[in-house]
């Protein structure tokens, strides 16, 4: 058996070594949805959700709207304080999840405003009694998703505390907060926290095909890997990448891609009501993307405001 046929132990449950990462506003349920058309055992983080929020019902009624055949899911969760995490945790739990991840890497700046994402790696102290929080509530595999650091690199000190604390893995993306989603991912560094711990590690940043995570899995020895924005618009990413992975041949035909845009438009007017289509509107560049006269499409669509229009546009334009 390959290393990449391998699954990789997280606590007491086994998963796939690529993993669909999360990028809020667009992994969400009906894109998941898609995914598992795909991939079934694959495990999908849900996007980030605050701990008072859906501990206060605040939002939370969408964030914990999914299909249980979405599943194996992370349910990601934001925090600034151990406040809300057991009531929180509780509502996930019962809403039926496989694992329950923090997310300390978010660089946004109303997040760590709040003092919660990637603000949290400047305050171990902080830190630690949050997770203890979630360790004490989560009886599944509980993973945390991390940065290089804050504004200076100390993931190794922050993957060392977390192992301590009892989390079952890590994922690692290795910028600072300062460097948000631009400039080269530090692998090497990477590297070193995977080093530093017995746990599993899982890399996140700039693995798009088999290729890069070939690269990501010698540069850093990572477990697993976290596919972002390489999913976007491809919900048969992570399949693919298995292919690859074996050596097989896989390939996405037009009738495919423009299938999946229709069926991803419908599941967002489903999910989401009329305001779908402008949900849309995020994900068509990337279907659309690569194809010639794309560019007048993608113009002309995302002025559109009629769901019918948009559909047989797409058809005509995938089907010429
Ligand atoms: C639009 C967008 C939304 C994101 N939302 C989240 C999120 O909700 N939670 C999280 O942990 N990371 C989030 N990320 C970070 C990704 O999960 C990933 O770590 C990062 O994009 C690097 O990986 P990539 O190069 O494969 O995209 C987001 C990234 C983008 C671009």
């Amino acid at each position: 058996m390959s290393f990449w046929d391998e699954s990789i132990k997280i606590g007491n449950r086994t998963f796939s070594r690529f993993i669909g990462g999360p990028l809020d506003g667009i992994t969400d349920s009906p894109f998941r949805q898609l995914v598992r058309d795909f991939s079934k055992d694959e495990l999908l983080y849900t996007e980030m959700r605050h701990v008072r929020c859906v501990a206060n019902d605040k939002g939370a009624a969408k964030a914990l709207r999914f299909e249980q055949f979405e599943r194996p899911l992370n349910f990601q969760f934001a925090a600034n304080s151990p406040e809300f995490v057991e009531t929180a945790c509780n509502k996930v739990l019962q809403a039926g999840v496989d694992a329950i991840d923090l997310n300390i890497g978010c660089p946004a700046r109303n997040v760590i405003g709040s003092g919660s994402g990637s603000a949290l790696m400047a305050d171990l102290h902080r830190l630690e009694a949050i997770v203890k929080a979630f360790r004490a509530a989560v009886p599944l595999p509980l993973t945390v998703k991390i940065r290089a650091g804050f504004k200076e690199k100390n993931a190794i000190d922050v993957a060392k505390l977390l192992q301590d604390c009892g989390v079952d893995a890590i994922a690692i993306h290795p910028r600072l907060q300062t460097q948000k989603f631009e400039g080269r991912p530090d692998y090497a560094y990477a590297a070193l926290v995977k080093q530093a711990v017995s746990i599993p590690v899982i890399l996140s940043g700039n693995i798009v095909n088999f290729k890069t995570a070939q690269l990501a899995y010698e540069q850093t020895g990572a477990d697993g890997f976290l596919i972002g924005r390489g999913i976007w618009a491809k919900p048969w990413k992570l399949q693919e990448l298995k292919a690859h992975a074996r050596g097989e041949q896989y390939v996405v035909d037009n009738q495919t891609v423009m299938r999946y845009a229709l069926k991803h438009l419908d599941g967002l007017i489903s999910y989401y009501g009329p305001h779908g289509l402008f949900v849309f509107r995020k994900h068509l560049p990337f279907y659309v993307k690569g194809h010639r006269e794309a560019t007048e499409l993608r113009r002309e669509l995302l002025r559109a405001n009629q769901i019918e229009h948009v559909k047989e546009k797409l058809v005509s334009f995938f089907g010429a």
